[in-house]
């Protein structure tokens, strides 16, 4: 297991890793070794990574990806029925450039095809934002996400996420979105 942090992280003085979070179909947990085929599944998968510059060559994912892949805070992997199905990643990039995500943490998520279309995206998602509500109390927090990709658009709406600004990058218009903080 990983050991206990608690003081400064890139995304601020929260305890990781966190007990695991239980939702009504869920479990969020930190990354383990046993999660590194599903992480080379996401990585490789064309459909997961149409809107998220293209997929990497497995090749290169089964000898580059560390023993735990995306082992930091802020990082859930989320499982179902003892597999993982996804990731959902709080992070603040310290390179972000639109005025309105400056030193603001962000969501992103990933899940596998086969777990489209369940929810399964919307419930982990909440909670690890309920996560973040009480580990950083008061931050609102940013998405960004290319308006073209239709489903994670609507995640970001029933999240919370109301839009901040359009703006082309990368060859694609892009959307960026602000959650104020649950109380
Ligand atoms: C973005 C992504 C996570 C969305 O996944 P998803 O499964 O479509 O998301 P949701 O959890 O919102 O579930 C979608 C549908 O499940 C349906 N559903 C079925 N059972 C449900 C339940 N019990 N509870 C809630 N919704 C349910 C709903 O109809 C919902 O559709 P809606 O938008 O009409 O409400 C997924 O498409 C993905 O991994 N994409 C690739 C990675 C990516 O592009 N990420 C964005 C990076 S910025």
């Amino acid at each position: 297991m990983a050991a206990w942090l608690a003081g400064m992280t890139e995304l601020g003085p929260v305890a990781w890793p966190p007990a695991p979070i239980r939702t009504e179909r869920l479990l969020l947990r930190a990354s383990e070794p046993r999660d590194r085929p599903a992480f080379v599944e996401l990585l490789a998968s064309p459909e997961v990574n149409t809107y998220l510059g293209g997929p990497r060559p497995r090749a290169d994912l089964e000898r580059e990806l560390p023993a735990v892949p995306e082992q930091w805070p802020g990082s859930f992997v989320v499982e179902l029925d003892g597999a993982m199905i996804g990731h959902v990643l709080l992070r603040r990039p310290p390179e972000r450039q639109r005025p309105a995500a400056v030193g603001r943490a962000d969501l992103g998520y990933l899940f596998l095809p086969e777990a489209w279309g369940s929810g399964y995206a919307t419930e982990a998602c909440a909670a690890a934002l309920d996560w973040f509500d009480r580990a950083l109390p008061g931050e609102p927090t940013v998405l960004f996400t290319q308006s073209a990709n239709v489903a994670s658009m609507r995640l970001a709406a029933k999240l919370g996420f109301a839009e901040v600004e359009r703006f082309e990058a990368w060859g694609a218009e892009q959307w960026l979105g602000l959650r104020s903080p649950t109380p």
